[in-house]
């Protein structure tokens, strides 16, 4: 049954119907403040544990706090540095030894406030400590607020990759604060509208040809079009979730550019040179020229989605990325690791069209290779010179 939610009278309500655990993602303008009313209304509780990092805490925490005090929920805090390095096991266990200090019981609420780093670690916790705790996503990133804080993905790094120890463990809420992003810098405002775009690529082209149009206002934070936006991507999401939790078929869709992404990631050591966006990004322009030259896509609309991403400042060409373009070879080698390869297949979502996105493992590596040179990437990785590590 889904939770409800009352009192929010401007907010939008986006449900996500996964039976027993469903819930509901409430869009709107400084819910900060209304937090803690919207939880006493969601669950019995009386204490929560806010989880966020070094820059949101400066930002948001005090208003949180005025929130849920207000709704009589005593909460304590635990601020993590900023950045995916934060998503390791040393910093994992730390915080599930700190609520456990906290005496935290299992109607104590963990509250994720900030972005996907933050998201993710906080929801490995909440789901690990005394076998699961509940907790609620406060996006504060425009990325995770369409992407990473629906859908319950929760994960850390290892030496061997990007998420590849966590598990599905679904919030009560999600609670996305829009007037938030206005705290957000430009470049990270435009990597979370990728994933916007994706929406419209995969499966709703009246939402691209929107964007097309009201892109630029997104972005410049006017309020009527983000909320149009980062509704009508949970909407999509939960649409997608709803059917395919645990990403058995439809869900891979929303990998769209992500095997090219991460590639581009993995060369450029997952950090500030090349944001999560700005890689999904360039892998949609790549994904979508791949399709036209496999025939599948037609150019015009391969070229419609190049256009409109380097309108708005998003990379669309390998050239645009400090560091590269990068060997081919090597770009391939990372694909080959990608944790969506089945059977030694890789995994990309081409698509017939702007909104028929669809999944195939048939691609040959010749094709994906000669793509990545039609992109400038260079055709070998040169000879180490001595006395150099390859990276
Ligand atoms: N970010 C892709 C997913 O949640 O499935």
């Amino acid at each position: 049954m889904t939770r409800n939610v009352e009192g929010w009278a401007a907010a939008r309500r986006v449900p996500v119907t996964l039976g027993a655990r469903s819930y509901e993602v409430v869009v709107g303008e400084n819910l900060l403040d209304e937090a803690g009313a919207l939880l006493a209304s969601l669950l019995p509780v009386k204490r929560a544990v806010v989880i966020t990092d070094a820059i949101v805490a400066p930002l948001c925490l005090e208003r949180l706090h005025a929130s849920l005090a207000g709704a009589g929920i005593q909460a304590t805090n635990v601020v993590l540095p900023a950045g995916e390095q934060t998503k390791d096991f040393p910093t994992l266990q730390g915080l599930c030894e700190t609520l456990l200090d906290a005496g935290v019981e299992r109607t104590t609420v963990v509250i994720a406030l900030g972005g996907g780093v933050i998201g993710d670690i906080a929801g490995v916790a909440a789901g690990i400590v005394l076998r699961g705790l509940p907790y609620v996503q406060m996006p504060t990133t425009l990325l995770a607020q369409v992407d990473s804080s629906v859908g319950g993905k929760t994960a850390i790094n290892t030496r061997h990759g990007k998420n590849l120890v966590g598990l599905f463990y679904q919030p009560r809420a999600v609670i996305a604060d829009t007037a938030v992003l206005r705290t957000l810098p430009a470049r990270q405002m435009r990597a979370g509208y990728a994933e916007v775009v994706k929406y419209g690529l995969i499966s709703d082209a009246p939402f691209f040809d929107w964007l097309e149009e009201h892109g630029a206002r997104v972005l410049a934070h006017q309020e009527d079009a983000l909320r149009r936006a980062v509704v009508t991507s949970c909407r999509a999401k939960a649409a997608v979730v709803s059917r395919d939790e645990r990403e058995q078929g439809e869900r891979a869709l929303l990998n769209l550019g992500h095997t090219f992404g991460h590639a581009y990631e993995a060369e450029t050591g997952f950090g500030e040179a090349l944001l999560h966006g700005e890689a999904v990004a360039l892998g949609m322009v790549h994904a979508f020229a791949l399709s036209a030259r496999l025939g599948f896509c037609p150019q015009a609309d391969a070229e419609r989605v190049r256009k409109h991403l380097a309108a708005v400042g998003l990379p669309t060409t390998l050239g645009d990325v400090p560091s590269g373009p990068w060997p081919v070879d090597r770009l391939l080698a990372h694909m080959r690791h990608d944790k969506k390869v089945r059977d030694g297949r890789l995994t990309f979502v081409l698509a017939r069209g702007i909104g028929k996105a669809f999944v195939s493992r048939e691609v040959a590596p010749e094709a994906i290779a000669a793509l990545l040179c039609e992109e400038g990437a260079r055709p070998k990785a040169a000879a180490p010179s001595p006395g150099h590590e390859t990276p």
